[in-house]
């Protein structure tokens, strides 16, 4: 239980705080959200997106799920990334992986992982793409590495070749597509992916093998 009630503690702590710097801090949030960037992360608890930063409460809107992935069938992320784009208009779309990623560890052995095998599914296909890239890594850490980058240019690939995107797109209007990865060791983003917001600019993010 003292984990828990830590958080509580922390909570009021942090809500006094807040409004001992600014009065209106959460009043003027309260009507309304009006946030720059939809961030599509890892569920990873070693990763978060809007300490690690500085975003403050309603300029990140965020889905994480296992590996960050993106795909087009579920309807979770697709309804994620609508809203974004066509409600809130968000500038940014960010694909954040992340260094020592569990799921892109599971993904790289045999599948014995359970349920969770299905949801990996399309990373192992990543991996099938750039089997030769991968396998002339000299170690698994860089291997490793390497597939954190090729993972989240796989997953704004898909965002890139959305409907909902694409749609966007045609009529002049943003989202820019990102991808990232950050790193757990240092606290440091590594930008792998950067304003993508064109068919043409997305060209770079076609499986090449
Ligand atoms: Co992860």
């Amino acid at each position: 239980m003292k984990y828990y009630h830590k958080l509580i503690e922390n909570n009021a702590a942090w809500a006094k705080e807040m409004v001992e710097q600014d009065a209106e801090f959460f009043a003027k949030r309260e009507a309304k959200q009006t946030p720059h960037y939809l961030v599509i992360g890892c569920s990873d608890s070693r990763v978060p997106l809007e300490l690690m930063t500085g975003a403050l409460p309603g300029e990140m809107f965020v889905h994480r799920n296992i590996g960050n992935q993106v795909w087009e069938t579920d309807l979770n992320v697709l309804s994620v990334v609508q809203f974004a784009v066509h409600v809130l208009d968000v500038e940014h779309v960010i694909v954040c992986g992340h260094s020592n990623c569990g799921a892109l560890k599971a993904a790289s052995g045999p599948s014995s992982n359970g349920l969770i095998d299905h949801w990996l599914a399309d990373i192992r296909n990543v991996i099938r793409w750039h089997k030769n890239d991968l396998e002339a890594c000299q170690d698994a850490d860089t291997r490793l590495h390497k597939l954190s980058h090729l993972n989240v240019r796989q997953q704004v690939g898909v965002l890139s070749r959305m409907p909902i995107i694409l749609d966007a797109w045609s009529r002049g209007k943003r989202p820019m597509l990102h991808g990232w990865v950050y790193d757990i060791g240092s606290g440091l983003i590594e930008r792998v992916v950067e304003q993508v917001d064109s068919v043409e600019k997305a060209a770079i993010l076609l499986p090449t093998n």
